[in-house]
């Protein structure tokens, strides 16, 4: 029985592409077990051009055995790493919803109000508090550094739920330190000044990015912005030296007390920032009453109606299209089960072809065997008493 070419693993169907990033591709999948179990999940694969990569295919190893280890539902949760072939397949799950970045800077994006900007920011930072505390199944602290932290990759769910994603360059004990070797790797924007400057990333420099995303949020500009054709280097500049307005600058209604939690996370030196991320999110729950989830998602479902309704189309059709698959496979699963052999204690038995029993036709041949040695041996008899039968009667006619 062959198996379908897209099913991976054995257990995931693939989907289309949902979305892109720098060096991988997001698909939908599902995963599916007899009895019409099945669960839509995020596939993540390399770009084709890096498939075979070591070095990408390690990235990938990394982000999941980072991601699994954070537990927690401000994170998107890593499943599962497959490989198929000569690729390597990442398993997440499915977040009904869409990236702040599209949120804040796609076709119907622009300022937050600051209520929600501040619930989101509260959730991205939950998250970055759990992988920053996340211990390794030896119970050692892993020490995470995300190092990636954007708009690109929070995913914020109709659920309400902001969650953080990408752990694909994240930092911690155990990492290959080799592929990291005298790379800047993340979104200048994004990266702390003492990182451009050349130093180790640390997790005070992840809150730093955090108040970058959160600044972005209220103003709904980018902080620093790349120069013509998108030069990325144009940016290093502001980061370091350049100055910073505080956002009641550009948006109108911010109070004071949330300007100043803004600039201190933003600080360029690391120590005067916030000790830790949920230090960073209580100072901003002192500020202002943040959204609840329930808004959170109102907000998404209102400011992404349209991709999300286009979304829900594909999951639809692609669901259908996977439950056919599954009963397909079912159905020669079961195919497979009728044709096969009865339980033998015998391990080295005969194994059985398809469309007919070895077994069965050994069975039948022996006992056509024995019931043709049946009758010879009843034929035999009757034969002796024949012939004992025609010996009396010829001696009685002699006599
Ligand atoms: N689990 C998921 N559920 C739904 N959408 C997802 C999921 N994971 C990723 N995405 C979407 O795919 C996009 C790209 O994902 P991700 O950031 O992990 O890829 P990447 O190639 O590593 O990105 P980068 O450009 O940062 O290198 C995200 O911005 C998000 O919109
Ligand atoms: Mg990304």
């Amino acid at each position: 029985m062959t198996v379908p070419e897209d099913i991976l693993g054995g257990r995931y169907a693939l989907g289309d592409p949902i979305a892109s990033g720098g060096m991988a591709t997001v698909h939908l999948g599902r995963v599916s077990a007899d009895g019409g179990f099945g669960r839509i999940v995020a596939i993540k694969r390399l770009q084709d051009d890096l498939v075979g990569s070591p070095e990408h295919e390690s990235v990938l190893r990394e982000e999941a055995r980072l991601a699994s280890r954070i537990g927690h539902p401000n994170v998107v949760a890593t499943l599962d790493i497959v490989r198929e072939g000569s690729e390597m397949f990442l398993v997440m799950e499915h977040v009904v919803g869409q990236s702040l970045a599209q949120l804040v800077f796609g076709s119907n994006g622009g300022k937050v109000e600051a209520k929600m900007a501040a619930g989101v920011i509260c959730g991205v930072l939950e998250g970055l508090n759990a992988a920053h505390l996340a211990r390794g199944g030896d119970g050692k602290w892993l020490s995470i550094v995300h190092r990636d932290v954007s708009p690109e990759n929070v995913i914020v769910g109709v659920d309400g739920l902001p969650r953080l994603l990408d752990f694909g360059i994240a930092q911690g004990k155990g990492r290959d330190q080799v592929t990291r070797a005298g790379q800047l790797k993340g979104k200048f924007g994004y990266m702390p000044p003492e990182v451009l400057m050349g130093e180790e990333a640390t997790q005070r420099g992840d809150l730093y990015a955090a108040a970058v995303v959160f600044w972005e949020m209220l103003t709904g500009e980018r902080l620093f912005e790349a120069g013509p054709n998108g030069r990325q280097v144009d940016i290093i500049p502001q980061v370091v030296e350049g100055k910073i307005d505080p956002p009641s600058t550009r948006a109108d209604g911010l109070v004071a007390q949330l300007d100043a939690v803004v600039m201190k996370g933003l600080s360029r030196e690391p120590h005067a920032r916030y000790e830790s991320a949920r230090e960073f999110a209580m100072a901003i729950e002192d500020c202002l009453a943040v959204a609840s989830s329930r808004r959170i998602g109102e907000w998404v479902l209102q400011r992404a109606a349209k991709p999300l309704a286009e979304r829900a189309t594909q999951l639809e059709q692609f669901e259908r299209r996977a439950e056919q698959l599954q009963s397909r496979r079912e159905a020669m699963a079961a195919g497979a089960r009728t044709v096969a052999p009865k339980a033998s204690d015998d391990p080295n038995a005969p194994t059985e072809a398809p469309g007919g029993s070895l077994t069965e036709a050994l069975r039948l041949a022996g006992a056509e065997k024995k019931r043709r040695d049946g009758l010879r041996r009843a034929l035999g008899v009757w034969r002796s008493l024949a012939l004992i039968l025609v010996a009396c009667v010829v001696y009685l006619l002699l006599r």
